[in-house]
């Protein structure tokens, strides 16, 4: 077992610890995490210190993302499985970073007795508890498509949460999964439409030995529903094989792929082939592209994606 991380809880001495290492010339890295840790998260860890020498792993759970038809108090957590598996990678992090909670601004005190209305249409959870946060950040255009469709405002919770942990950590680099493919873009987007400082790294999918997307999702598939999910990655794997032999015709390509997980018993949400960069759909493939996809399997909305190199 290799060393134990700092554990920080509070803003102001998370900020006051990378402040203290940057004085020093260090380089921070961060990887943002909800927790629940697995070997993806692990691999993010092994990106990050390629290009820092102090890495600092975020743990949070974050309302702001969830919204109240989301189980946000069901979200599976472990911290201290996480700390464990933290310690068990080569090098170790220097700090875990743990808020309680990342809205408490102290002196609020406008929110007893705020209740949940039902009548204003989506609301995310931590809207629902109040608290006076009302600034959010949003990548107008990237946020739409895709996962946006189904839960319009989690990429607001995403961007708004990430803006935070780069204000309090200010990690030089900062390294997210690209399963996450419609996250990582809009972050990256967001770090250079707002100047932040901070280069942001895309990490490849970090599969089982079977082809599934590691997630920590994949704790709600039964044994059945996780071997029927493995048609997830083969059918995408198919598709990219078919457009490199020349289908290039985008219906075709997503249909054969909703047709698979269909027949396999999944739900499908969507499954788009896009432009990488501006996540706009494409009729036919000229350019990169990747095929994203969320269905779900029982109890468990699973995404996953390819990318085609064209
Ligand atoms: O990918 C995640 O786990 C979360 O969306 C993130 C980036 C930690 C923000 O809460």
């Amino acid at each position: 077992m290799g060393r134990e991380p700092e554990i920080i809880t509070s803003k102001d001495k998370m900020r006051r610890w990378s402040r203290a290492m940057r004085a020093q010339g260090k380089a921070i890295g961060l990887v943002p995490t909800m927790g629940y840790l697995h070997k993806g998260h692990l691999a993010l860890v092994n990106e990050v210190r390629q290009h820092a020498q102090l890495i600092v792993v975020s743990i949070y759970v974050n309302p702001g993302q969830f919204s109240t038809s989301e189980d946000l108090s069901t979200y599976p957590s472990d911290f201290n499985g996480d700390l464990q598996k933290l310690m068990s990678v080569p090098g170790g992090v220097d700090v875990v970073f743990n808020p309680h909670d990342l809205y408490d601004y102290g002196s609020w005190r406008g929110t007893e007795g705020m209740e949940k209305k039902e009548d204003v249409g989506e609301v995310s959870c931590l809207e629902e508890k109040g608290g006076g946060h009302e600034t959010w950040v949003r990548v107008e255009k990237l946020e739409k498509g895709l996962c946006g469709k189904s839960r319009p405002l989690f990429f607001r919770g995403v961007a708004t949460v990430v803006s935070k942990l780069f204000n309090i950590v200010e990690p030089d680099v900062a390294v997210f999964g690209k399963k996450d493919y419609q996250q990582w873009r809009i972050i990256r987007r967001m770090v250079r439409d707002l100047d932040f400082a901070v280069k942001v790294i895309g990490s490849d999918i970090v599969r089982e030995d079977d082809g599934l997307a590691m997630s920590s999702r994949n704790v709600y598939l039964s044994p059945e529903e996780r071997q029927k999910a493995l048609t997830i990655n083969r059918s995408l794997s198919k598709a990219k094989h078919a457009a490199e032999e020349g289908q290039i015709n985008c219906k075709i390509l997503q249909d054969s792929v909703i047709l698979a997980i269909e027949e396999a018993g999944g739900k499908v949400d969507y499954a788009e082939i896009v432009d990488q960069e501006t996540l706009e759909a494409v009729e036919e493939i000229k350019a990169p592209v990747v095929i994203c996809i969320a269905a779900w399997f029982g109890k468990a909305r699973l995404i996953d994606n390819i990318e085609i190199n064209a």
